[in-house]
């Protein structure tokens, strides 16, 4: 997915400011180097989205943030980001991220886990000039994101969620994050009143990404292994979670499934169309349009503003994506 265009030349800037973080000699010079080398090799693969980023470009823009500041906290969020996805990777086993071996693969889970540790602090490094309860609301967020991340492992273990905790990790995962782009640009530029419009359009954004990532999982053009992953591995998603919310027919043939361990893609491939019979991806695609609404009526008056047009147009985009991927399965 594809954002909508910065304001003039942010991503020049922020890239830059991101290498700074990484080569301060007060962390860079210090051994061992293979911690800031795992945390490059992430960093600044090509496919990164500097979603977040953004995402504080715009927020920043709407409330008039200086543009230092809007700098620190952009980078702050995408060292969250960064680090949470090298921890990520050690849980989940993941292989390829952003187009490279993951850390985890290419050094091993010791350097990934102290690799996200070391740039969760450098993350908190980029705020400690700005307001004290900048870095409060950073430092909950990323207990808010550990706690989600700890849910979704019991979830896929015990295989017996469904939409109540799909959307507390879907929240806690993915929602925070983005909230916090919100919540932090408002307070740094001393307009705390604004805190909580924000944090609620990034929020909604946010689990409008999740839905739309969803609905590709079950829809989407994948092969092999890759395909029906969340399936598969009892990952909560929300057309699962909807269907066992819902049906109990199918919430007892799930649990069969995820109780056979000899099941193959063929009992996948059968699971998935009941899914998609069941009316759960266009019911998906509802949730993702309906958060979209709830992201721009946060907003309110500023989607008609520099930055608020921005993260509109982006929704926009966003709502097509899911659109067209329900059109095209
Ligand atoms: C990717 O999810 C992972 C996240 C969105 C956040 C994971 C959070 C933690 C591991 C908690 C620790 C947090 C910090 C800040 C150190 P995914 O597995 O659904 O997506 P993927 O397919 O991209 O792996
Ligand atoms: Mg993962």
């Amino acid at each position: 997915m594809n954002a909508p265009v910065p304001t003039s030349n942010f991503l020049d800037r922020f890239e830059s400011r991101l290498r700074a973080s990484l080569t301060d000699p007060g962390h860079a010079e210090r051994e061992p180097r293979v911690l800031l080398e795992a945390s490059e090799h992430l960093a600044f693969a090509g496919a990164a989205k500097r979603m977040r980023p953004m995402l504080v470009d715009h927020f920043g823009a709407a409330v008039g943030l200086d543009g230092q500041v809007r700098l620190a906290v952009a980078t702050a969020a995408e060292l969250i980001h960064t680090a949470s996805l090298l921890h990520d990777d050690v849980i989940d086993e993941g292989t390829e991220r952003r187009g490279r071996p993951t850390a985890n693969v290419q050094w091993d889970n010791s350097v990934a886990v102290l690799g996200g540790d070391l740039l969760l602090c450098i993350a908190l490094e980029q705020l400690y000039d700005l307001p004290r309860p900048v870095t409060r609301t950073a430092v909950d967020l990323v207990a808010e994101m550990t706690r989600a991340a700890m849910l979704e492992v019991q979830a896929r273990r015990e295989r017996n969620w469904d939409l109540g905790e799909w959307e507390t990790i879907a929240v806690g995962k993915t929602g925070s994050l983005l909230a916090w782009c919100g919540t932090a640009s408002a307070i740094a530029a001393g307009r705390s009143e604004l805190a909580e419009r924000l944090a609620g359009c990034g929020r909604h954004l946010g689990l409008a990404f999740q839905l739309t990532d969803d609905i590709l999982d079950l829809v989407g053009e994948k092969t092999g292994k890759d395909r029906f992953a969340d399936l598969r591995n009892a990952n909560p998603s929300f057309p699962v979670a909807f269907v066992r919310s819902h049906d109990g027919e199918l919430r007892a043939a799930l649990d069969e499934l995820w109780a056979t361990p000899t099941a193959n893609d063929d009992d996948l491939d059968t699971m998935a169309a009941a899914i998609v019979d069941s009316g759960a991806p266009d019911e998906t695609l509802r949730r993702v349009e309906a958060h979209l609404d709830e992201a721009l009526s946060s907003l309110g008056e500023f989607a008609d503003r520099p930055g608020g047009e921005h993260v509109a147009a982006w929704a926009d985009q966003l709502r097509n994506i899911a659109r067209h991927s329900l059109e095209n399965s």
